[in-house]
């Protein structure tokens, strides 16, 4: 090695350390930990398994504690009861959608001029509840048949063998897509059923591999060749679900048609609106399938459990007035007497569902823990809660955390259970697998009424069993968060 590149990379080495001048920690605020490398900090251990990570810090240093990852530093909090004091606070102080915007750059390349979220949200919002969920809920179980019974007809009778996610997750997505972003004709014929297969489809497959690119996205840690396909596979989405292409589509949801005014409204070009469709694509299908596949797992790998599901689904149908053939909708009223597949679903959410709850610092601020202590938190920093750890994961509220227990949720009477508790205290947030506060899913309705409409369909009418039964159950990809 030459003197000047020994003189440059000691150059770099003391500019990275006169740039990394190491913070300390104020009184008042919370324990610091920066890790031994400089301006990485534990950016390594973190992006390899956040879960052990984050578990090792809580030893090590309580319930809250600030690290540094990459530049940022970070401060964590595990106490579910003080949850509420960060999910409510508000958007000026603690923001939600400073991150969600640097993601929607970095993975999706869209940049949308004058975008308010606020304003975003509040037009998005109906179109997700009340008469429009059960609008969208109808329109749901039609395109789950049209996919689901129509692909296995095609297929002709017998078994067939697939992969379980493949499963759960294509036809989830197929449906959801014909749903939001419209079917070929009305009205439905067999032709334009068959159409709505190809299609959606296609649309899937795309999706999919874009898909498994995305944690390399996020962390902008593409290999050349990675690269290269993420920009072909974007382009091919962004053609399927350009404005100009939707326009044919028939049935489109309200919320379709209230995004696209509302990108119309903002003057976002066609190209943009494409990209910026795409994103939602992503964020309004891509958690409905892997949930669906670990509830049809977790059923599959205990008989009680599917017993007892099957049996509340039987009893569905002899309350129903027609066979399950001639079926066209599952009303909001017969959804919502199913408590044991409610907490079938609570229970496969409370162990696999593990979002980043994250917020920027906006302006420095006294953060209060339920315990009566306080911490301060300066302005430019992220807030980060996990409760995939605590409370999902905790020995304390949950006997067993890691053991599937299909009736978790259930009280001895049958009604849903509600009462879970830490430090002798009920917990509010016992699980949260769809956030909290202001920015919890807007979405839940509609996925909780999807997800269990899916399962009907599936255990009523097919045969499913793994081919593999002994195969244990696959550790849970953190990476996709
Ligand atoms: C199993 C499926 C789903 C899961 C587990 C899920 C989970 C979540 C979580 C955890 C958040 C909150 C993030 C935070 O507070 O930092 C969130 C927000 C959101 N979700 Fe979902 N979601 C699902 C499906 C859906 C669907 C189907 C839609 C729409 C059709 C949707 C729309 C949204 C929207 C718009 C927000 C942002 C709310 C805001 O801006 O305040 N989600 N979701």
């Amino acid at each position: 090695m030459s003197w000047a590149v020994v003189l440059g990379l000691l150059a770099a080495l003391l500019l990275l350390l006169l740039l990394t001048r190491r913070r300390t920690r104020r009184p008042g605020e919370p324990p610091l930990d920066l890790g031994s490398i400089p301006w990485l900090g534990h950016a390594l251990e973190f992006g390899k398994d956040a879960a052990g990570f984050l578990t090792r810090m809580k030893e090590k240093h309580g319930d809250i504690f600030t690290v540094l990852v990459g530049g940022r530093h970070i401060t964590v909090l595990l106490d579910p009861h003080s949850y509420d004091a960060v999910v409510w606070e508000p958007r000026s102080r603690l923001d939600f959608h400073a991150y969600a915007v640097f993601l929607m750059e970095r993975i999706f390349d869209v940049q949308l001029p004058h975008y308010n979220p606020g304003d975003e949200k509040s037009k998005m919002k109906p179109t997700l509840l009340h008469k429009e969920l059960q609008a969208l809920t109808d329109a749901m179980y039609t395109n789950l048949r049209t996919v689901l019974l129509g692909d296995t007809m095609e297929a002709g009778s017998g078994w067939h063998e697939m992969g379980l996610l493949e499963f759960s997750y294509s036809f989830l997505l197929r449906a959801g897509y014909l749903t939001q972003y419209g079917v070929e004709a009305p009205p439905h014929t067999q032709e334009s059923q068959a159409q709505d297969r190809i299609h959606s489809a296609d649309v899937f497959h795309t999706f999919r591999q874009l898909d498994l690119l995305l944690p390399k996205l996020a962390r902008g840690s593409l290999s050349a060749g990675d690269k290269d396909q993420a920009g072909k596979v974007k382009g091919r989405l962004w053609k399927l679900l350009s404005p100009a292409r939707l326009a044919t589509r028939a049935h489109r949801s309200k919320w379709l048609e209230s995004y696209l005014l509302h990108l119309e409204e903002m003057g976002v070009s066609e190209e943009l609106q494409a990209r910026a469709l795409v994103l939602q694509l992503w964020a309004t299908q891509g958690n409905m399938g892997p949930a669906a596949f670990w509830l049809l797992l977790f059923l599959l790998k205990n008989p009680e459990a599917l017993a007892a599901v099957r049996g509340e689904l039987e009893t569905v149908l002899l309350g129903a007035e027609q066979p399950i053939s001639q079926m066209t909708t599952l009303p909001q009223k017969v959804l919502d007497s199913m408590p044991v597949l409610d907490s079938v679903l609570s229970e496969s959410l409370r162990l696999t569902a593990a979002p980043f709850i994250t917020r920027e610092v906006v302006a420095d601020l006294a953060l209060p823990m339920a315990d009566g202590r306080e911490f301060s938190l300066r302005r430019g920093d992220r807030l980060l809660l996990f409760p995939f750890l605590s409370p999902q994961k905790d020995p304390e509220i949950y006997t067993d955390p890691e053991i599937f227990k299909y009736n978790r949720f259930l009280n001895p009477d049958g009604s849903e259970k509600k009462d879970f508790y830490k430090d002798g205290k009920r917990l509010k947030n016992y699980s949260l697998p769809w956030g909290a506060g202001h920015n919890q899913c807007l979405g839940k309705g509609y996925a909780i009424n999807s997800i269990k409409q899916f399962v009907f369909l599936v255990l009523m009418q097919f045969d499913l069993e793994l081919t593999t039964p002994d195969v244990d159950i696959p550790e849970f990809d953190l990476s996709r968060k």
